[in-house]
């Protein structure tokens, strides 16, 4: 057993873990398939499209961390379970348009070629768009959630989707820092943007569906930044470590197309140091939590070690 997850093993056993995040992305991947139209439905080539992207084997941890803040916290799966999945939906959305040739150029994804590789670029664009609104309204006719939560659920998401806060900002700042050198700090604030906005909002929405008071998001606000921003440190590592097949992605695109990078920037120890921060700062986030928060405190331990 590794440390960072030895050291959260008294509160929660790794097994007993990995078996709830199981039985969570179960249940997603259920209702997700009950929420998107099927491939028989017209227009077929963007719903065959959105599938084809969708249901590849992501590892639905937007949805995981959702579920996980909203049941510590004591609400209720039924509640936490259409917002978990429209944040799977943003974030797929994102990953299709993120691939097209005039953002990253990928043809590998979720171990298949990538949506415009296999239905065109129009049709993924398309795809992309229909995830995007898919989600909100998902959202907004969830009818285990009241009205007002709805609302406040839909101007998180959007937020944090969107501009100038969120995850088209970041994607912007992200293309621009291909042919410029960045500053640390810019580096940090790319990464929080392009995608530890959405991570942050996935946490914070569990949070808000469970009721929790100012103190409590304010706590979850500082574990999920952090989580966010370890989540996109972890994947620049990858991109220099890992293969095509644990990854499903093709890794060494980062340094081929000069991106800013962690690994780039400070090289791999120094990056697996400022990781190593990032999870120290989510656990002393927890910390503030009047409740033991053993699934989010693991989870962090996870992100930190992960190899895919
Ligand atoms: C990849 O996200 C893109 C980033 C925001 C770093 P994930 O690593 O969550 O990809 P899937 O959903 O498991 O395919
Ligand atoms: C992902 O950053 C950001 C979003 C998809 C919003 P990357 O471009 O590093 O993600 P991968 O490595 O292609 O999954
Ligand atoms: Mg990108
Ligand atoms: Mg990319
Ligand atoms: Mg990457």
């Amino acid at each position: 057993m590794t440390k960072a997850f030895s050291e959260t093993s008294s509160v929660m056993d790794e097994r007993e873990m990995r078996s709830q995040l199981a039985r969570y992305r179960e249940i997603v991947d259920a209702r997700l398939n009950d929420l998107i139209p099927q491939e028989s439905n017209a227009p077929e080539s963007v719903h065959s499209a959105i599938r084809w992207s969708l249901f590849a084997g992501g590892k639905r941890f937007r949805p995981l961390l959702l579920l996980a803040t909203g049941q510590e916290f004591g609400a209720r799966v039924d509640g936490l379970l259409d917002t978990a999945c429209a944040l799977e939906m943003i974030h797929t959305y994102s990953l299709i348009h993120d691939d097209l040739p005039s953002m990253d150029d990928d043809d590998l994804r979720r171990g298949r070629p990538t949506c415009h590789v296999r239905f065109g670029e129009a049709t993924a664009i398309l795809a992309g768009d229909a995830l995007q609104t898919l989600a909100f309204q998902t959202i907004a006719e969830d009818e285990n959630l009241s009205p007002e939560v709805r609302v406040r659920l839909v101007s998180e998401v959007a937020r944090a989707s969107g501009t100038p806060d969120g995850m088209v900002a970041g994607q912007a700042h992200d293309l621009a820092a291909e042919s410029r050198e960045v500053s640390d700090d810019e580096l940090e604030r790319i990464h929080q943007l392009k995608t530890g906005a959405l991570i942050a909002s996935a946490s914070r929405s569990g949070a808000i569906i469970a009721g929790v008071n100012e103190t409590e998001l304010a706590s979850i606000t500082r574990y999920s930044a952090a989580l966010g921003l370890l989540f996109q440190i972890t994947d620049d590592l990858l991109d220099v470590t890992a293969t095509a097949e644990d990854l499903g992605k093709t890794p060494g695109k980062d340094a081929r197309s000069r991106k800013a990078t962690y690994p780039a920037l400070y090289g791999l120890d120094s990056t697996r140091e400022r990781a190593h921060a990032a999870y120290t700062e989510a656990c002393a986030a927890l910390d503030e939590i009047e409740r033991p928060m053993p699934t989010l405190r693991a989870i962090a331990g996870l992100i930190l070690e992960r190899r895919a």
